[in-house]
């Protein structure tokens, strides 16, 4: 099996973000050490702090960002990074080539049942010219991003990622201490007979994305003719990497249960990384109107509705709302 830095080569990646990305890797590594220690890591618990989106940091919420920050920040190729726990983005080297947001941690209420989390990482270019502490080089489209990936703390630890030459897939050989490539070009069939949403926000959602589910959930007694399988993870790292897998079709509506918070996922960190990679292998990944990739950010912390997935299911879903 090759080794990461090869396959790099082989799709032209330059080196020097080949080195980036080794580093964001290392961390990985640690993480995955220390989310495999479990209890052992004396790290599962609460913190009494929340986090700028509201949400209570666990521990290993807190020590996966430090470990991304300071790797991320020490190594010199990063101009800024931008996390799901830091309230703005942190300047680093002002010569830096690149810019890195990231959710450390992605799933964390499943830390304490010991099911799937992960890390999301996505990589835009410095912008010259700008202050390193300046949040506003964040905001560029998903569209402009040099590189984005996850890595999903399983049964085994797995890199997803693409620089925009198709989406492979690794895995962490402990015994040699890095990543593998076991996947070149995953590709995401374009049907498919899966979904995936938290169905008890159903009353909340509009209702064209109510009609399509309703209308998967009558099976073959219905205008769909066939029947649908459910699953949620409640890590978008797990979902994602069953839609690429097997493919699917993952949302996360716009809902009225919070009217101040009508959708849940972040654009920065987690839905431009999660489309890139989907695009990457032959899927589609928008909001009820438009591509997600082409939303041109107004806020680091921003917040979008997700429609991912198996081209022709994402279609389906879509005509439901014109
Ligand atoms: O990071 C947000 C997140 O945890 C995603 O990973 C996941 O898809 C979603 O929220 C889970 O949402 P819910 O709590 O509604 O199941
Ligand atoms: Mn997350």
């Amino acid at each position: 099996m090759q080794r990461l830095a090869p396959a790099l080569r082989e799709d032209n990646v330059p080196l020097d973000l080949i080195s980036l990305i080794k580093t964001v890797l290392a961390a990985t590594k640690e993480i995955s050490f220390r989310v495999g220690q479990g209890h052992l890591s004396g790290l599962m618990g609460s913190t009494l702090d929340e986090n700028i989106q509201g949400e209570v940091q666990k521990e290993l919420d807190v020590v996966a960002n430090e470990l991304f920050k300071d790797i991320l920040l020490e190594s010199g190729f990063v101009k800024a990074i931008s996390s799901e726990e830091e309230d703005t983005s942190v300047a680093g080297n002002p010569d830096g080539k690149y810019i890195v947001s990231f959710d450390p941690l992605d799933g964390s209420s499943n830390i304490e049942i010991n099911s799937l989390i992960g890390t999301i990482f996505s990589i835009h270019p410095a912008i010259d010219g700008m202050d390193a502490s300046d949040p506003d080089m964040f905001k560029q489209a998903g569209n402009k991003q040099i590189c984005a990936g996850y890595v999903l703390y399983g049964p085994s630890t797995m890199l997803v990622m693409t620089t925009g030459k198709g989406t492979h897939f690794y895995v962490l050989d402990r015994t040699y201490g890095g990543y593998l490539l076991v996947e070149r070009n995953v590709q995401i069939s374009e049907d498919t007979q899966e979904f995936s949403v938290n169905m008890s926000n159903q009353r909340f959602w509009e209702s064209p994305m109510q009609d399509y589910i309703n209308d998967l959930l009558l099976g073959t007694e219905g205008p769909r003719g066939k029947n649908f399988n459910m699953r949620w993870c409640a890590a978008m790292v797990g979902d994602v990497h069953r839609v690429l897998t097997r493919g699917g079709l993952f949302t996360y509506p716009a809902d009225s249960k919070d009217l101040a918070k009508p959708n849940k996922l972040r654009l920065m960190y987690e839905a431009n990384p999660m489309s890139f990679l989907v695009e990457q292998a032959g899927g589609l990944s928008v909001t009820s109107t438009q591509r997600i990739m082409d939303i041109e950010p107004t806020d680091i912390h921003q917040r979008v509705e997700v429609i991912l997935g198996s081209k022709n299911e994402v279609n389906k879903c879509l005509s439901y709302y014109k």
